[in-house]
């Protein structure tokens, strides 16, 4: 095994920089520390410097540690009163402000699919069908294998316990291989799955509803406030942001926002001055 001699925090950093483009920067420092001492524990380093040794003479461990970093977890229709929002409130009324063109829907964090999927669920089952042909399902993630499970969209039945079962019939089945739940085609082809970094340029524009959460409590205040500005400019104004109990909007991000549910952290998107298309 290589011997390390300079930091080892910063040789695991620059490793992984190296590997996957990720700054290591971008994280609060206890959620790190965290996550180091989970891969350091699964093979066996008793320090960084061991760990450092380890990642780079394990070309697989710098995915292992980006997928540690990445906290995949999530469930379909994760946070029922949020969603409960969205489909007696927020939906209706974005289909009443946009009665025309597409209706796009973006989970920014989208784990391995299950809110993107939550959404189409619910998008589907709150607007009339005359409206179901304008959806455009969107998820991202920086994390390759989560999305890979996303478009696969097979999942285990603990992942659905917070939908009723009629809607569990209608829209997965049982996946013979798996003895799991998949999505059903006519849900999972609608959704379109894209890697891509939150703290980059957005490759949207005109976005209707966003959904971020879970996504930011694990990065540095100044990242998060990217993040916000970088959402706030992918959606069209009168489009709406939905972060949910665990994230707030931040320093100067505030100034794009309307809030439409305080508790859920549900805001709606400024018109701007100089901007067109104001609903
Ligand atoms: C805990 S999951 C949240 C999933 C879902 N939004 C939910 O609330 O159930 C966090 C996800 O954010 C992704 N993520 C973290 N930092 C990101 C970034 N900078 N850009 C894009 N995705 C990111 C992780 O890979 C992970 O899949």
């Amino acid at each position: 095994m290589p011997s390390i001699s300079i930091d080892p925090l910063a040789e695991i950093a620059r490793h992984v920089e190296e590997r996957h483009g990720i700054d290591f920067g971008r994280y609060k420092p206890r959620c790190l520390m965290r996550r180091l001492n989970v891969r350091m524990r699964a093979v066996g380093a008793d320090d960084l410097e061991a760990y450092a040794a380890y990642l780079v003479s394990h070309h697989e461990e710098a995915d292992r540690l980006v997928e540690a970093l990445a906290i995949n977890f999530s469930f379909f229709y994760r946070d029922r009163g949020l969603f409960r929002i969205l489909g007696e409130q927020v939906l209706p009324d974005l289909v009443r402000r946009f009665p025309t063109g597409p209706l796009r829907i973006w989970s920014a964090g989208c784990a391995a699919g299950e809110e993107i999927y939550s959404l189409g669920i619910l998008a589907l089952e709150t607007l009339a069908e005359r409206d179901h042909g304008r959806l455009v399902l969107i998820g991202t993630d920086i994390d390759p294998p989560a999305l890979e499970e996303a478009r696969e969209g097979i999942y285990n039945r603990s992942k659905v316990t917070s939908l009723d079962n009629p809607l569990i019939e209608q829209y997965f089945h049982p996946d013979a291989a798996s003895g799991m739940l998949r999505v059903r085609d006519a849900l999972r082809t609608r959704a379109q799955f894209r890697r891509a970094d939150l703290l980059g340029p957005t490759p949207y524009r005109g976005v209707s509803l966003i959904c971020c959460r879970n996504v930011m409590i694990y990065l540095q205040p100044q990242h998060q406030e990217r993040i916000l500005e970088h959402l706030a400019s992918a959606l069209r104004p009168g489009g709406v942001l939905a972060l949910g109990r665990v994230e707030r909007l931040t320093g100067d991000s505030r100034r794009w926002f309307d809030t439409v549910d305080a508790a859920e952290r549900v805001y709606r998107r400024k018109c701007m001055a100089g901007e067109s298309q104001c609903s």
